[in-house]
């Protein structure tokens, strides 16, 4: 795989969590996520959510021309915010227009989650008719009102729960940032997966505030303790089909980070890859790197294996200071590997 001029063949990553927003700011922030892209879970938290098959059919629409440019065979894989409100037709009507997966938000958690769920067991019909149906429960697993470094780990038993009541859905315990939950993963039944992000491999919280705030790293869930990144970091390295690539890349315009109450998300499509190149490089684990970012993930969303490729060649470049109107993860540093 590693060539003698340094030059990386990986099949096309898929990137099973991404924003892309609405209106004009869109089309941007999709041909960022498809140059590194074949696929995509598109989240459902724009506003208003995504909560309709006509909303989808034609947000889907919108993606694709965006998308058409740059890589006119890009698959966005759809979603729906979850809700007690759906009708079994409601969610096969949804299926028809290309949804694969409902989101879980926590009531006021995160971006765009206000109108989340705050009665938990409300939600139980519609994850049964999901269980049913065969679609996938991604969850953004915090709890409400919960110290922000706890919010996580206390989530673990609601996931504990769903799983065992719903022994054949499918769930993927998001963004996971704490190592209890990734020993929770683990520990649980093979129908429970999770996703890691870029900024969770490499972050902690000093990078957020340890020795000056930095509005670009800050994101839900909080990156957490050393210890935290080094189970997330032995867990994405080991080869467990459990654990694969969710970028999380979640694009807020400069002035909304750099004002006195900033939003939460860090844009990563810019550099996703490079940068896991980098990390699986550096802990000699280039070889479990294809099937973390086009592998594992296929495999539990019952989708196939991508066919097609990229490139990546060890080249240094430095990543834009703002890539459309966004301060991107990494921006102005030196990178060893870049796209091809
Ligand atoms: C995401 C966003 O901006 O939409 N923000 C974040 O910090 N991750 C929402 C989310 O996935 O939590
Ligand atoms: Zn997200």
């Amino acid at each position: 795989m590693n060539t003698p001029n340094s030059e990386i063949v990986l099949p096309l990553p898929d990137d099973f969590h991404a924003h892309l927003r609405q209106g004009e700011l869109m089309p941007g922030y999709v041909r960022d996520l498809v140059s590194q892209f074949g696929r995509a879970i598109i989240m459902p938290n724009t506003v208003p959510a995504m909560t309709s098959a006509a909303a989808i059919a034609d947000y889907k629409k919108q993606i694709l021309e965006a998308a058409a440019p740059v890589r006119p065979d890009f698959e966005p894989l759809m979603t729906f915010k979850l809700n007690p409100n759906y009708t079994e037709q409601d969610l096969k009507d949804m299926m028809a227009v290309g949804v694969v997966a409902g989101k879980y938000y926590p009531a006021g958690v995160t971006t765009n989650s206000a109108d989340g769920i705050s009665d938990f067991e409300a939600v139980f019909p519609v994850v049964a008719m999901m269980e049913k149906l065969g679609l996938v429960l991604c969850v953004h697993g915090e709890e409400p009102g919960e110290f922000c470094l706890d919010r996580e780990p206390a989530f673990i038993k609601r996931v504990e729960t769903l799983a065992e009541k719903f022994p054949k859905l499918r769930i993927v315990f998001e963004h996971l940032s704490s190592a209890k939950s990734v020993e929770a993963v683990k520990r649980l039944p093979a129908n429970v997966a999770a996703t890691f992000t870029v900024h969770h491999l490499m972050m902690t919280l000093d990078d957020i505030v340890g020795d000056a705030l930095r509005p670009h790293h800050f994101c839900k869930p909080l990156p957490k303790r050393p210890e935290d990144r080094k189970a997330i970091r032995e867990a994405a390295f080991s080869g467990n089909p459990k654990f694969f690539l969710g970028t999380d890349s979640a694009p807020h315009q400069q002035g909304k980070k750099e004002c006195p109450c900033g939003a939460a998300g860090v844009y990563s499509a810019p550099v996703a890859i490079p940068l896991l190149v980098q990390e699986f490089e550096r802990a000699g684990a280039l070889d479990k790197l294809p099937n973390f970012i086009a592998g594992f993930g296929a495999d539990f969303y019952g989708l196939p294996r991508t066919t097609k490729q990229i490139k990546v060649v060890k080249e240094k470049w430095t990543v834009p200071a703002i890539v459309n109107g966004v301060v991107p993860l990494a921006a102005g540093q030196t990178l060893e590997w870049k796209l091809k």
